[in-house]
């Protein structure tokens, strides 16, 4: 079983709707650790990089619009597989998928604001944590 690090981002509705503290703790709870954070307003050039997979699907543009609308927490968290684990704990996309327990299930209701991204992937992961914190917190 690898240890592995992950990207995670509460955005701007989780900041809004108070619930970073409620997020952070589940994962916590769960027994990861956090080993990097950094609240930031990203701008459009960040939001565009991050989403670039997205580029020319149709939710696209609200989707960018949507991330820098307001701050958001950027962490890196760190555990045993922690890439799917934290993918588990979010929840599906598809709000009617997003079972309840997980992070989409129990607050969300809509595809859009749906509180929180981590990443799908361990490269991605690593891209990721690198665009949003640097370098630095690389495994
Ligand atoms: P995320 O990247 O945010 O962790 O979410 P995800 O992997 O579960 O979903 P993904 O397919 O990567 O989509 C990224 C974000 O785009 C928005 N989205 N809207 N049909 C739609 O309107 C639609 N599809 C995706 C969601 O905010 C999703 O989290
Ligand atoms: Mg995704």
């Amino acid at each position: 079983m690898a240890l592995e690090r992950t990207f995670v981002m509460v955005k701007p509705d989780g900041v809004e709707r108070r619930l970073v503290g409620e997020i952070i703790g589940r994962f916590e709870r769960r027994g990861l650790r956090l080993v990097g954070m950094r609240l930031l307003q990203p701008d459009r050039a960040l939001a565009e990089r991050h989403y670039a997979t997205h580029k020319g699907k149709p939710f696209y543009e609200p989707l960018v619009d949507f991330i820098i609308s307001g701050p958001v927490v950027a962490m890196c968290w760190e555990g045993t597989q922690a890439v799917s684990l934290v993918r588990k704990m979010m929840g599906a996309l598809k709000p009617e998928e997003a079972l309840p327990g997980t992070i989409r299930g129990d607050f969300t209701t809509e595809v859009r604001t749906n509180l929180v991204h981590g990443s799908d992937a361990v490269e991605t992961a690593q891209a990721e944590i690198a665009l949003w914190l640097g370098n630095d917190l690389l495994p």
